[in-house]
């Protein structure tokens, strides 16, 4: 556990303090007493899930919301049978929403059955209005809800929860019309609490927020509604972090941010993304660095030469394309052309070799048409990448391409055809992808190469599963004490995306 901290020195019976974080731990006391209370009422430790749907910012948001937990004394539960669930939403394409929806019905059962069980939902998709009027309406049985923004405050939403009824409920399970649901949603902030308590995932890597929010509007894209403007943490801050992580025994760091190129612009003092890069390679014990998301337009070269210097910054780059066109590209807001992404992916690969690049793409923008994704196919083959995450279109209510994709909406058939047509370049850019991704993939045949050991294999657990620098994953025949280390690993055999291979 980051940031654990000694509960008998904080006076519960005074007044919450004003400054931040120390008002939390003080409310994480008053929590730890009604968790401890409901506990021995029950004759059994309670304990609590959170469970993830977004990306890896919101992972680490899940992991700080699971630091909290255990700090007042939940025991950590993997799935949605427990007494407080906790759904950590993401908006960023419409079956992201419907998943949620979709659990929240199956949680409504569980609750019926489990009366003093509680629900809190946060993350982007509480960001949006229309969610939170539809939980007001249809899923009365939630009882907490908070946004992207306050996050921080999670320990002191906990503990008005806990006095607003007794934890787990000697009431109804909270199905009765006088329940009533906190919300808790703010619509921006430029506050950020450092020292807080987090529960990492696995114990030799971490991700760490190096910055938070979009200032980017691409126009298909709701990430900056639901998670405000661009701000970034101190230098201070990050490698302080980073070191006490070191000492913990991280090895590999992913530094996360939505466009981590940009990195530093609102600091009092600005530093690059560069720059940090090359403070945290400095950390003692740090032997791997990855970074997501980097933003194409601001690529710069003095980037590229830190990462061909470096020997801990991994051989990844995962550079979003999102359209291969031109005339798609500017709708989109991108701020670059197909020519000035062909060029950047060269020169990247002139410079370091050895490196696997990786992107997203989005077939079915408004206005876009088959010859567009000609380009994007045409991008693909030319830049050959490791993988490609591939996403059909998805409207977004409130971005500038949702209001394009009304205007351009026709008649119930017509939409239907452009439907089959979007389907139709999917499957094509798909196969592309594929393709291209496995005979890339397959260069690596026959090398030895180091792979940091992260689990044993889900479906055989002969094996284990590692990660090599370049992200592309090795499974080998192993002991399970070699978690977390380093391993040169011999490949085999390719299988498509991943590999059989050998310790050496
Ligand atoms: N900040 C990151 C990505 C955040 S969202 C970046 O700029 O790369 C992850 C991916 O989801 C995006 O790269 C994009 O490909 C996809 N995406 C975002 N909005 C979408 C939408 N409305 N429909 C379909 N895919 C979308
Ligand atoms: Fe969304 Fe674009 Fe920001 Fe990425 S850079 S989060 S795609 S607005
Ligand atoms: Fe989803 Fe929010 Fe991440 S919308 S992709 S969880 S920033």
């Amino acid at each position: 556990m980051e940031n654990a901290i000694n509960f008998n020195e904080i006076n519960i019976d005074s007044k919450p303090p004003e400054d931040e974080p120390a008002r939390q731990y003080y409310f994480m006391a008053k929590c730890r007493q009604y968790v401890k209370a409901e506990s021995e009422r029950l004759g059994r430790p309670l304990t609590a899930a959170v469970i993830t749907f977004g990306c890896q910012m919101n992972a680490r948001d899940s992991e700080k919301l699971s630091g909290i937990l255990e700090s007042i004394g939940y025991l950590p539960a993997e799935d949605e049978n427990a007494d407080f669930v906790i759904y950590n939403t993401c908006t960023v394409r419409d079956n992201a929403n419907q998943r949620v929806y979709g659990r929240l019905g199956h949680i409504n059962s569980l609750k019926k059955k489990n009366h003093h069980m509680k629900v809190a939902l946060c993350g982007c998709m509480m960001q949006e209005l229309s969610v939170i009027e539809k939980i007001k309406k249809s899923y009365r049985f939630v009882d907490l809800v908070f946004g992207t923004h306050n996050i921080y405050k999670f320990a002191e939403l906990l503990a008005e929860m806990f006095d607003s009824g007794d934890i787990c409920g000697t009431h109804s399970g909270g199905q009765n019309a006088s329940h009533r649901i906190i919300i808790d949603i703010w619509e921006n902030t430029d506050k950020i609490v450092e020292d807080l308590p987090v529960e990492r995932k696995y114990p030799f890597k971490s991700g760490i927020n190096i910055m938070f929010g979009c200032d980017n509007f691409c126009s298909y894209c709701i990430v900056p509604y639901v998670r405000g403007r661009e701000r970034s943490r101190s230098p201070e801050d990050i490698l302080r972090e980073i070191s006490a992580l070191a000492r913990d025994g991280v090895a590999e760091v992913m530094l996360l941010g939505q466009n981590v190129n940009s990195y530093g612009k609102t600091l009092e003092n600005p530093i690059t993304f560069a720059q940090l890069l090359r403070e945290v390679e400095q950390i003692e014990g740090i032997e791997r660095i990855r970074f997501m998301t980097s933003h194409p337009k601001d690529l710069s070269d003095e980037l590229i030469a830190v990462m061909k210097e470096s020997k801990k910054i991994c051989r990844h780059l995962h550079l979003p394309l999102q359209s291969g066109s031109t005339r798609i590209l500017t709708a989109m807001n991108r701020r670059y052309t197909k020519e000035q992404y062909l060029a950047l992916a060269e020169k990247i690969r002139r410079e370091i070799p050895d490196i696997s690049i990786t992107t997203d793409i989005i077939v079915g923008f408004p206005g876009e048409e088959p010859a567009d994704v000609d380009e994007t196919i045409d991008v693909i083959k030319k830049v050959q990448y490791d993988n490609a995450f591939t996403f059909i279109y998805s409207k977004r209510t409130g971005t500038p391409a949702a209001a394009m994709a009304e205007t351009m909406a026709g008649t119930p058939e017509e939409n239907l055809e452009r439907e089959m047509m979007v389907k139709e370049g999917f499957d094509r850019l798909l196969k592309v992808v594929q393709d291209t991704a496995r005979q890339r993939v397959a260069r690596l045949e026959g090398q030895i190469l180091d792979a940091l050991v992260e689990e044993v294999n889900e479906q055989d657990s002969r094996l284990l599963t590692g990660r090599l620098s370049n992200n592309t994953i090795v499974h080998f025949p192993g002991d399970k004490s070699l978690i977390g280390r380093i391993v040169p690993v011999y490949l085999k055999e390719c299988h498509g995306f991943y590999y059989l291979g050998e310790k050496r």
